[in-house]
């Protein structure tokens, strides 16, 4: 079918084109219909279907033969090893690991955490909590212990699974203290903790609270598959909010295989047995999505890669991995791009290996830039696609269904709404406006399957933060416009969620952490464009009247707290001390207008601006911070 009358079939007719891709997964008990729709606004899949995702994603994969393809290739240039895994090791092994978890009472419903760095082992844990239908929450390893406590205590987890350290270019992340100090600053307790120990550093274990990953398994029988509800949670995965308390998107189990499935050929263009490589990690959706989940479920081999796309060693190791495991798509960040474009600019090191399995590019977590699609179409001499998706969907909003048909490629735009997905760009009223006007970017309920039904113990805030805005459709958050071909265009976020290296982060958040520096009176965090990065956060700092200590020294305390309190993904670094921050007359703060005089952007004075005189000394103070464009003149 074209990808027209797809799209069109998905929307008239959502339980008989979501019924028909369900077919695809195994069911321990088929659902009734595809919609659940009672309860509207929100929304459920295959509620009344029974299933269970790891037998889905591993022992059905043996049962039909494919057990000695490769499940997991695990590549690491950072402790230079390479692994490999087939479909039967990894059901051996997650089932072992299951039963291990389920000896010591982790059953249906509880929850996990995982925090674990790019190995094998952090997808063994995530299937091991989906055999047993426990609910695991992966935290990124750059994150700091306090957002480690506060996921632990806002998802209440009966065990944490977690490694001893992560490694990054040069440095050992010391996971395990980490771990501990989350544990101690969390008022909720786990019953226990179960440690993967790497070679490059061994922790040390807490008598009857530690147990050593191997030796908790010993002697234990494996785990059966727990079959769950289509609608059980399968995960819990916490994304940036306005403010500092992350949000909980729930993912529902059967939708989210359906839509996965559906995703990695007409999407993906992948068929079982083809090798898949998504640049990312764990912690993140995209990791969640394809790194452990879609590839397993549609029987591709997955590559688990733990390095930089520069630096290990140099900015030839994509193209090496490409090479060496035959993948046939490439998932990245356009920031990974940017970053080996950087470095090898003529594409040297591409030439120097033979990428003749790579069949096309994916990009996502960022507004793909048309300098780096075209440098990165040049240099591989493969489509390369640009996809919009967020943690809350689960899978691409937009893209181009290459595996269904390939539509033409339309620089800075990631294509077109995906099935399920009525995408709509609507005013401040709500109404939809012209092709071509710019809007908030909103999706007609219901969402698809595979997107979040509701937020971990956070309705009201599920509500409040995406329903209430515009009624009867889920706001995206991004602002952009559509074409009359209906290609979407995303051009920022309507909050102050902000996007570094493809990280998605709160200023908000980052200024709870400043106006606790006892020094600090009033704060403001803004994105400012970066070359490399997409964004950087920058932060202003307005000091307690009598505060005399050396500013630059309050400035270096300051990024430390960031650093210590959110963790070094934040990157945050630059941070400069003003007398005051521009505020309309009724005291919001400009955000908007800062950003654009760092920006060195025309702006419209706003028009309850309190004093404009103030922007003046916001422009002096980002040229002091070596930000020679910044300019005041609206
Ligand atoms: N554990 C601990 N620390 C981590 C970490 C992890 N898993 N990942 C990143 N960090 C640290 C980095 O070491 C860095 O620390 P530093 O301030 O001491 O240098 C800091 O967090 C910021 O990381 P990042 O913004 O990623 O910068 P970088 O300079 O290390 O790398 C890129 C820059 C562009 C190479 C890198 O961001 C990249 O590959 N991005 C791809 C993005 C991506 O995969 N996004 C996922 C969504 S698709
Ligand atoms: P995350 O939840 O971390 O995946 O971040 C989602 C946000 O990243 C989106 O709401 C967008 O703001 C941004 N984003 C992701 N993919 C794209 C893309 N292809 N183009 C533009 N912005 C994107």
């Amino acid at each position: 079918m074209r990808y027209a009358d797809l799209h069109q079939k998905s929307l008239l007719d959502p339980n008989g084109f979501w019924m028909e891709q369900a077919q695809a997964i195994d069911w321990v008990k088929p659902p009734s219909k595809a919609l659940f729709d009672e309860n509207a606004p929100l929304y459920e899949w295959f509620s009344d279907g029974m299933l269970n995702t790891c037998w889905n994603a591993l022992d059905r994969h043996v049962e039909a033969g494919r057990g000695d393809q490769v499940a997991v290739i695990h590549d690491s240039p950072i402790t230079h090893s390479k692994r490999e895994l087939t479909y039967t090791e990894m059901r051996d092994r997650v089932a072992s690991l299951a039963g291990a978890l389920q000896a010591k009472g982790v059953g249906k419903g509880d929850r996990v955490i995982i925090y674990m760095p790019m190995v094998p082992e952090a997808l063994e844990a995530m299937l091991a909590c989906a055999r047993l239908g426990a609910i695991h929450s992966v935290v990124f390893g750059g994150f700091a212990a306090n957002e480690l406590a506060v996921r632990i205590d806002d998802a209440k987890p009966k065990c944490i699974i977690a490694s001893s350290c992560g490694l990054e270019p040069g440095r050992v992340i010391h996971y395990k203290p980490l771990l501990d100090g989350a544990i101690e600053i969390a008022s909720h307790k786990p019953e226990f903790c179960v440690i993967f120990q790497r070679e490059q550093e061994v922790a040390k274990l807490n008598e009857g609270r530690d147990y050593d990953w191997h030796s908790f398994q010993y002697g234990v029988e494996p785990a059966d598959c727990v079959p769950v509800e289509g609608n059980h949670p399968a995960y819990i995965l916490y994304t940036s909010g306005t403010t500092g308390q992350p949000k909980g998107v729930i993912r529902a189990t059967a939708g989210y295989l359906v839509a996965l499935h559906w995703s990695m050929k007409n999407i993906y263009n992948l068929d079982p047995g083809d090798v898949f490589w998504t640049a990312s990690d764990v912690g993140w959706v995209v990791g969640h999505s394809y790194i452990c989940y879609g590839p397993l479920i549609a029987g591709n081999t997955t590559v688990v890669f733990e390095g930089k796309p520069v630096g290990t060693p140099d900015a030839g190791t994509f193209w090496r991995v490409i090479s060496e495991h035959k993948v046939k798509s490439f998932f990245t960040a356009p920031t990974a791009f940017r970053a080996v474009k950087r470095e090898d600019p003529k594409g040297d090191f591409v030439r120097k290996y033979d990428l003749s399995s790579l069949k096309t590019v994916y990009l996502a977590g960022e507004r793909a830039d048309p300098d780096t699609i075209i440098w990165a179409q040049e240099q591989l001499q493969v489509p390369v696609i640009d996809h919009w998706w967020q943690t809350e969907t689960g899978w691409a909003i937009a893209a181009n269904p290459v595996g269904c048909e390939l539509l033409p490629v339309k620089l800075g735009s990631p294509a077109v709404a995906m099935p399920g997905y009525d995408v709509q760009v609507l005013d401040e009223g709500g109404q939809p406006v012209s092709p071509g006007t710019l809007g908030a970017i909103a999706i007609k309920l219901p969402l698809p399957p595979g997107t979040l039904p509701n937020l971990w113990n956070a309705e009201a805030r599920f509500r409040k933060s995406y329903l209430e805005q515009f009624p009867g459709y889920y706001a995206t958050g991004d602002a952009g416009y559509m074409d009359e071909d209906g290609y979407v265009y995303i051009m920022a976020r309507t909050d102050d969620v902000i996007n570094v290296a493809g990280h998605r982060l709160s200023t908000g958040g980052m200024e709870e952490v400043l106006a606790s520096h006892p020094d600090v009176a009033e704060c403001a965090v803004i994105g400012i464009t970066d070359e490399l990065k997409g964004q950087l956060p920058l932060g202003f700092l307005c000091l307690n009247k009598g505060a005399e200590r050396d500013s630059a020294e309050i400035v270096n305390e300051c990024v430390k707290l960031v650093r210590d309190k959110i963790g070094p993904v934040a990157a945050f670094k630059l941070a400069v001390v003003v007398e005051r921050l521009p505020k309309t007359r009724s005291g919001k703060i400009l955000r908007g207008t800062m950003v654009s005089i760092a920006d060195g952007k025309e702006f419209k004075m706003p028009a309850t601006i309190d004093d404009p005189a103030i922007l003046d000394e916001i422009a002096d103070a980002l040229k002091t911070l070596g930000y020679p464009q910044a300019k005041a003149s609206a």
